[in-house]
């Protein structure tokens, strides 16, 4: 009598112990060597990624505006790039400073950002102070502290006027937790 086709040959076997130990440490050995491959391959990646956060931010000059389109006496806000804005940072990289002309050749720049807690202060021209709105800080035309919680006078940049040209040294603020 003709066999069955869609039988097999010869019946499958029971694996031993031993087959299915080596079985499973095979897939173990093969799941740890793919681990080990995606960290060896991920890791430039990771640190591409994460370096700019550990890096130091560079103190970057940054050009705010020419001599002449300050006002002696005014406290204007002046807007420029971070020191070392991180690579996806995009408007998040642009940052400000409160800017003063005291007079023909001198200028003040003060952080925008309280020494507090680092919300952005305001300049009130006619009482002539900076305030913060989160909790009630306020400082002097110079900077100092003059109430409330922030426990030192706002921070300053370093500026220089090269070619008629302002300009703020871009560097990390300090701020007080
Ligand atoms: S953040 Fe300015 S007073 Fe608290």
């Amino acid at each position: 009598m003709k066999e069955n086709a869609a039988e097999p040959a010869h019946p499958p076997r029971e694996e031993t112990l031993a087959e299915v130990n080596r079985r499973r440490f095979l897939e173990k050995l093969s799941i740890g060597l793919g681990a080990l491959c995606a960290a060896i391959l991920g890791l430039p990646v990771v640190g591409f990624l994460l370096a700019p956060l550990f890096r130091r931010a560079p103190g970057e000059w940054r050009s705010v505006g020419s001599v002449s389109q300050f006002e002696i006496g005014k406290t204007v806000v002046v807007s420029f790039i971070d020191a070392s804005p991180l690579p996806w940072a995009g408007v998040t990289a642009k940052t400000a400073a409160w800017l003063r002309r005291v007079n023909d050749t001198e200028f003040i720049a003060f952080a925008v950002n309280c020494t507090h807690l680092g919300c952005p202060v305001r300049w009130l021209q006619d009482a002539r102070l900076f305030m913060c709105p989160c909790h009630g800080g306020v400082y002097y035309e110079d900077g100092s502290v003059a109430a409330g919680p922030p426990p030192k006078p706002l921070t300053r940049y370093r500026l220089r006027v090269v070619n008629g040209d302002v300009q703020i040294q871009a560097a990390p603020i300090p701020i007080t937790t």
